[in-house]
């Protein structure tokens, strides 16, 4: 089992319990730099996996494949922890060894532990805080929207797929005993509420 856990966003006040019980209780924590290992420090004596920033891609995709191999050999037999900055689903390094590791390794179990990311983190700082619709860029194509407060997904469906979006996630009440999450979208209810989300992503059109 691989657990990619949230760190939040450097203060090591800002990591959550559930994310300091899972590195305690782990029989493996890997770190992709200093700044996290420091921040797993009172819980795990982490171990730094190098993740190179390089142009050429055959060196790039041996370098992860030997990363997820390393990962692998602990995770087969026990639960490793990898812990990273901010939230594990968002921008990070995390997302691509999980997709490394179900292609190489299906074997593993893979999920995460969410973490204060660096939108919500920047908003607090920066007295900065958002009330209307906003975007999130890292310069790559936009192929995501997310949709709060979604009381009526179905409908909210039917205008995405008209702006060329093809694949939805319903989601209610995430981490209350009440939760929902559909990712077929045949299941998914008229009706939702105020704690309701659609999530919505597009094939990629290769232009950006
Ligand atoms: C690869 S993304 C990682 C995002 C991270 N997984 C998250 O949830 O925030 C790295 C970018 O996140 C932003 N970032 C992450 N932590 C930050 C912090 N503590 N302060 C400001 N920006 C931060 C920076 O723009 C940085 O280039």
């Amino acid at each position: 089992m691989l657990i990619g856990v949230g760190l939040g966003p450097g203060d090591p006040e800002l990591l959550t319990l559930k994310s300091v019980e899972i590195l305690k209780n782990s029989d493996k924590v890997y770190v992709p730099g200093r700044m996290a290992a420091d921040l797993v420090a009172p819980y795990a004596d982490a171990e730094v996996l190098d993740f190179p920033m390089l142009r050429d891609y055959d060196v790039l995709n041996a370098v992860w494949k030997k990363n997820a191999e390393i990962v692998a050999q602990h995770a087969r037999n026990g639960t490793v922890a990898f812990g990273l900055i901010g939230d594990p689903n968002f921008f990070s390094t995390f997302s691509h060894l999980a997709k490394i590791m179900n292609k190489h390794y299906p074997d593993v179990e893979t999920s995460t532990i969410p973490g204060i990311s660096s939108i919500t983190s920047f908003a607090s700082r920066a007295d900065a805080a958002v009330e209307t619709s906003f975007e999130v860029s890292d310069g790559s194509e936009k192929r995501s929207k997310i949709i709060l407060k979604a009381k009526q997904p179905r409908k909210i469906i039917n205008s995405l797929r008209e702006e060329g979006f093809t694949e939805f996630i319903f989601a209610e009440r995430l981490f209350s005993d009440k939760e929902v999450i559909i990712k077929n979208v045949d299941d998914i209810p008229e009706q939702g509420n105020y704690f309701s989300i659609v999530y919505a992503r597009r094939p990629s059109l290769g232009t950006e």
